[in-house]
């Protein structure tokens, strides 16, 4: 009801703005900076066992799915392990090859999608060990896993999700610590890492604090029907969860793409009315990037440049700018995607669009 959205137009613009306290509430007594790891109890695994884990492997849908790709770009980085991530549909028909030795991690917020019930199962049937992430308490997959990390996020009604991420993402981070810290990774980094992870609140403050510039560039570009999101590396899943969030709630038709897959095809597509938002931030690959977001400038398409703090001359040239504050790569997705959020949240606003009741979605989709 009204009451429960309290000051906010929408539950997506609550949960949006409540993501420092969810993160918060996500890393809360699971950092631990003297050895420079993280305490996840759920997970019930012992430094050995992690240590014995030699390939990881991520299934979850829709956004949480997207959470997991940031997961298995930070696991692969620090850990050194090998980690993929596959659609739970795709997974649990796929008769996939297992090892007692890999561990399938299931995320979902609500803990009752049916396709990553049924990857749960599949992966506990061959025998791999299996954890979840889940933010809803006893759901079936955190009840099926036996084992794994909850969010405490707090309830999310908006069918699109955003707090739900950025906690998913959280505790990708802090799985990531946890077992880089049994194979090469010092004790020191892993307290810098730590100490990034409890900064990121924070970092999403300050991202939130730009509700307004947003807003301004949003209306700009409320009346396009298509558009592209583009990234590379930890922000390539971004751009994905970018375009998703936008076509869910604003019915604008948006892609999320790899930036250097957009010349081999989407790029036919573009012109004077399809934005390209560009994830510029001060990463590995932020050169290649702006070179193809070039390109598609060359084809008389805005391009709304998302950016560093302190590296804003990037954005030059470029007909929008977004500023997201300065951080490592692994870390970067989190103030990025908060950007999306509210660029889609009110480009849908500015459409009338019905906010948190998008039209054919579901909050948990418990069938096939
Ligand atoms: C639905 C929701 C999405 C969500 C997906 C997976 O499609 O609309 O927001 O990302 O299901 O849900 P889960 O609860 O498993 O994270």
């Amino acid at each position: 009801g009204a009451a429960e959205k309290g000051e906010f137009e929408h539950f997506m613009l609550k949960e949006m703005f409540e993501q420092p306290q969810a993160i918060r509430n996500t890393i809360r007594g699971r950092l631990d900076f003297e050895m420079g790891t993280a305490v996840l109890s759920g997970l019930d695994f012992s430094e050995r066992d992690a240590a014995q884990i030699n390939r990881v492997l991520v299934v979850g849908c829709g956004t949480s799915m997207h959470a997991g790709m940031v997961g298995e770009y930070a696991i692969e980085e620090m850990a050194g392990v090998n980690a993929e991530v596959e659609q739970a549909a795709e997974f649990r028909y796929r008769n996939p090859i297992i090892t007692p030795n890999d561990l399938v991690i299931a995320i979902s917020q609500s803990g009752e999608t049916a396709d990553t019930l049924a990857a749960v199962r599949e992966a506990r049937q061959k025998g791999a060990l299996v954890a979840g992430i889940c933010n809803v308490v006893g759901s079936t997959i955190a009840r099926e896993t036996g084992r794994g990390v909850y969010l405490h996020a707090g309830p999310e009604i908006g069918v699109a999700s955003t707090k739900a991420f950025t906690c998913q993402v959280s505790v990708m981070l802090m799985m990531a610590l946890k077992i880089a810290r049994t194979r090469r990774l010092a004790g020191h980094a892993g307290t810098q890492f730590a100490r990034w992870i409890q900064r990121m609140p924070e970092l999403v403050e300050q991202v939130l604090k730009q509700n307004d510039v947003i807003k301004a560039v949003a209306r700009k570009y409320a009346k396009c029907d298509h558009a592209f999101f583009i990234g590379r590396g930890y922000l390539f899943p971004v751009a994905l969860e970018g375009a998703l969030k936008l076509k869910e709630i604003s019915y604008v038709h948006a892609e999320g793409y790899h930036a250097a897959e957009l010349k081999h095809g989407p790029i036919a597509l573009l012109e004077e009315n399809t934005p390209v938002i560009a994830l510029l931030n001060n990463i590995p690959g932020k050169d290649k990037t702006m070179g193809n977001a070039e390109e598609c400038k060359a084809r008389n398409a805005p391009v709304i440049a998302v950016v560093s703090e302190g590296d804003e001359a990037v954005a030059e040239g470029f007909d929008d700018v977004i500023v997201v504050p300065d951080c490592p790569p692994a870390i970067c997705p989190i103030p990025t995607v908060v950007a999306l959020q509210l660029l889609a949240y009110h480009i849908a606003a500015a459409r009338g669009c019905e906010i948190d009741q998008p039209r054919n979605l579901a909050k948990s989709v418990t069938v096939e």
